[in-house]
């Protein structure tokens, strides 16, 4: 049976590390690894939007010598004609190794990989998870601040759709010391599933508040996400909670001197421009740094390293 990845969960702390230390090893020596995937393919299969996601993962692949094939949409695809994802990725596994999809809905995924010969990955299904951008996430934290523990992390914005956020809880109450900020209006506040079944049960210390200025003098990081516009039933409900946070420069010099800025991207206006030029900023990194994680994950899950 392949593994697969559908939640940070499906890997333990210590096989986390492990994937981290071999990102660090294939950011410190890309030379090394750029043969190792010849002859092997990725199929990215994206029912949903993306430009980060299903590109750095086409770039990993190729980095390591590996080729990619794939959909961008469902309307180029056959689910355009009634095709379900189980017999998408038992024809998908006829032409590839490996598989990375997209899907609006939750669980698609997983269901998928329930039909699979080979790995699936899950690269973000619905408002539920999005596992690689948080191993992106953890890569990031680790590789600034050395480690990752005893660390206050605000998550603002769209804590409700966000499944970046949702992710990154998840992988980060198994390491000690970690608080957190919750700062969101009042409806876009974290599921009660992540709240009670995650946060309480693990006795994880955590606040939530409305203003991102009374959290800010307090934060090791500050993780900004976007109003997730596509899974508002409402445009009118959308438009009201667009721009309710955005970060600038003023509010920035409330922050501690460390305190490191990340976004899972797109960014659409929660993160003023002008915060782009401040070192603390560290979002475009994390971009850089998905590559090496998700090189580290293909390697991991084809049994390669
Ligand atoms: N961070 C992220 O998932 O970006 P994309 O939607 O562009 O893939």
């Amino acid at each position: 049976m392949p593994r697969h990845l559908m939640n940070p969960l499906d890997f333990t702390v210590e096989e986390t590390e492990e994937l981290l230390d071999l990102a660090a090893d294939i950011e410190k020596n890309p030379d090394k690894y750029s043969e190792v995937c010849r002859g092997r393919r990725l199929a990215t299969l994206f029912y949903e939007p993306s430009t980060r996601t299903r590109l750095s993962f086409e770039a990993a692949m190729m980095n390591l010598g590996g080729k990619v094939l794939g959909f961008s949409s469902a309307a180029s695809s056959s689910a355009s004609k009634g095709e379900s994802v189980s017999d998408t990725v038992r024809v998908v596994g006829c032409y590839a190794d490996i598989i990375a999809m997209r899907h609006p809905k939750e669980g698609a995924p997983y269901v998928a990989s329930l039909h699979s010969k080979v790995p699936v990955i899950n690269a973000g299904d619905g408002g539920h998870q999005h596992p690689t951008q948080t191993l992106a996430d953890l890569y990031t934290i680790r590789t600034l601040n050395g480690n990752i523990r005893d660390l206050t992390i605000g998550l603002c914005g769209d804590l409700k759709f966000g499944r970046t956020v949702h992710s990154l809880i998840e992988a980060l109450v198994r390491y000690p010391g970690i608080r957190f900020v919750l700062i969101s209006p009042q409806e876009l506040r974290i599921p009660d599933y992540i709240r009670n079944d995650v946060l309480e049960k693990n006795n994880v210390p955590y606040k939530e508040m409305e203003k991102i200025e009374d959290a800010m003098p307090d934060l090791d990081i500050l993780y900004m996400t976007r109003i997730q516009k596509e899974r508002f039933f409402n445009e009118e409900e959308y438009l009201r909670m667009k721009g309710y946070y955005i970060l600038t420069e003023d509010m920035m010099r409330l922050a501690r001197e460390h305190m490191m800025v990340l976004h899972p991207l797109p960014r659409v206006n929660e993160i003023s421009v002008d915060v782009d030029q401040d070192p603390r900023a560290m979002y475009f990194q994390q971009v850089q740094n998905a590559v090496y994680v998700r090189e580290a994950l293909i390697l991991t899950l084809l049994e390669i390293m």
